[in-house]
């Protein structure tokens, strides 16, 4: 059949990508020169990139930018910023340089322990199970102390070993659900290795020890996995000033500016589609910091929205509130990050953007990417109770655009200067930067179509 192919992973690269340039390109020859234009010239750098993942035929760039003046904790940051979403960056840093003269973020780390399980069945009597999973712990950590040695003399390790009865959901489900310590790494790997250990010494167990108590010998490990949910993996970031030191030049009172911010929050804790573009604003911030770190975001994403549901309602990971005279603005949320291990060592910007951060431990990195996510959602909100997003958004669209119309300088100059008043949409943008070419626009965008 046209467009499968056998044993494709065992192809070499040049194989890989001219199978590709035939089957899917009507141009191929063009297809395979832009493919390798994003080859890195150096080719140590490329192999690198090549063996992160499987088949990689090419790089995919995102831009990567800086938000300075960040002030965490009384110490400067620069923030390393991976993202191609306009706007994001300009946004952190004027959000960063807001607060740096308001005392900057003042930011906690409440708990750094991960979560995994060995889920399996067994039909047979949970009493003598708990148990026997009780007595046996020292057991239970022996068999994993090869795999725990390393961790162990970091500091970190397996932290509680529990049985956890979920019969009640589906006949025979039980869980071992293992809490770990893993330092400074991200712990996806040492996690797992563990578990499948666990199931490993339970099965042994059971089979052991069940026919001399008269019990059902029989048990499926259905699977050993981490947990991306890690509510006990906590970090807060908080800013606050007097609500006088809330005027900024938009023309908005502080008071009023503080009272509609806190009908916005208020709004994203009750209306679950405001709650999703309200923390997509936070993860603009967080994902940026979590990719040009090398971590991963998907984790990250995934465990933030189950903790923006916790209370049975998708919601704000923010809030504020007014005390005394004083304006405070929070965020609290799972950030299981690390800083060794992973992309952190082999990507060279990766290692770069931890040298920018002054190559923080995992604890420090959760308190920089909240400091990020809280800086983003306050200059999303500030923007949206004030001048309106677009404000912000046009210049940044204009350049965009005026970047695929492949605009000179000066025609950029003269067409920044025309929009600075006018709303950007893409065709008024094209008709007039035809009519500064003194071209037809009609035959402009039926070329171009
Ligand atoms: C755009 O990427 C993010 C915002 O929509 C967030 C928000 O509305 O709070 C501006």
């Amino acid at each position: 059949m046209s467009g499968t192919v056998k044993g494709f992973s065992k192809l070499s690269k040049e194989a890989k990508i001219e199978w590709l340039a035939n089957q899917h390109f009507k141009n191929p020859e063009k297809a395979i020169e832009l493919l390798k234009s994003y080859w890195h010239e150096d080719a140590k750098v490329q192999k690198l990139h090549d063996d992160f993942i499987e088949n990689t035929i090419s790089n995919y760039y995102l831009p990567f930018g800086i938000a300075p003046n960040f002030l965490i904790n009384g110490k400067m940051y620069t923030l390393p910023m991976a993202i191609e979403e306009s706007s994001v960056v300009a946004a952190a840093s004027k959000a960063a340089s807001f607060w740096k003269s308001r005392g900057g973020f003042k930011t906690t780390v409440i708990s750094t322990l991960k979560i995994g399980h060995v889920h399996f069945i067994y039909n047979g009597n949970a009493d003598w199970l708990r148990g026997m999973v009780e007595s046996n712990q020292s057991k239970f950590l022996e068999d994993c102390s090869d795999i725990t040695a390393n961790m162990r003399n970091r500091g970190g390790g397996i932290i509680e070993l529990v049985l956890i009865d979920r019969s009640d959901a589906e006949p025979g489900y039980f869980q071992i659900q293992v809490k770990f310590e893993t330092c400074d790494s991200m712990g996806a790997n040492f996690i797992n290795s563990c578990l499948e250990q666990i199931a490993k010494t339970l099965r042994g167990l059971i089979s052991s020890e069940a026919p001399l108590a008269g019990e059902n010998q029989d048990v499926q490990i259905v699977m050993c996995i981490l947990s991306n949910y890690t509510p006990e993996c906590i970090v807060r970031a908080e800013v606050s000033c007097p609500i006088e030191e809330l005027e900024d030049g938009s023309g908005v009172s502080p008071s009023e500016f503080v009272e509609k911010f806190q009908r916005a929050v208020r709004i994203a804790q009750i209306e679950r589609y405001r709650a999703t573009t309200h923390n997509k604003g936070i993860f603009n911030g967080i994902d940026a910091v979590v990719i040009a770190t090398g971590n991963d975001f998907r984790a990250v994403e995934a465990a933030g929205h189950t903790y923006a549901s916790r209370n049975g309602r998708y919601q704000s990971l923010t809030d504020c509130a007014v005390k005394e005279g004083r304006f405070y603005f929070w965020i609290e949320l799972p950030l299981a990050l690390g800083t060794v291990g992973g992309l952190t060592s082999l990507h060279p910007l990766v290692k770069l953007a931890h040298e920018m951060l002054g190559n923080p431990n995992a604890e420090e990195l959760m308190m920089i990417v909240a400091a990020s996510g809280l800086a983003q959602n306050f200059g999303a909100l500030r923007a949206l109770v004030t001048t309106g997003i677009q404000k912000g958004h046009m210049k940044m669209h204009l350049f965009n655009i005026l970047n695929q119309l492949e605009a000179t300088d000066q025609e950029r100059e003269t067409m920044v200067r025309f929009f600075s008043d006018k709303v950007v949409a893409h065709n008024e943008v094209v008709r007039k930067f035809c009519e500064l070419r003194g071209i037809s626009y009609e035959s402009f965008v039926g070329r171009n179509r």
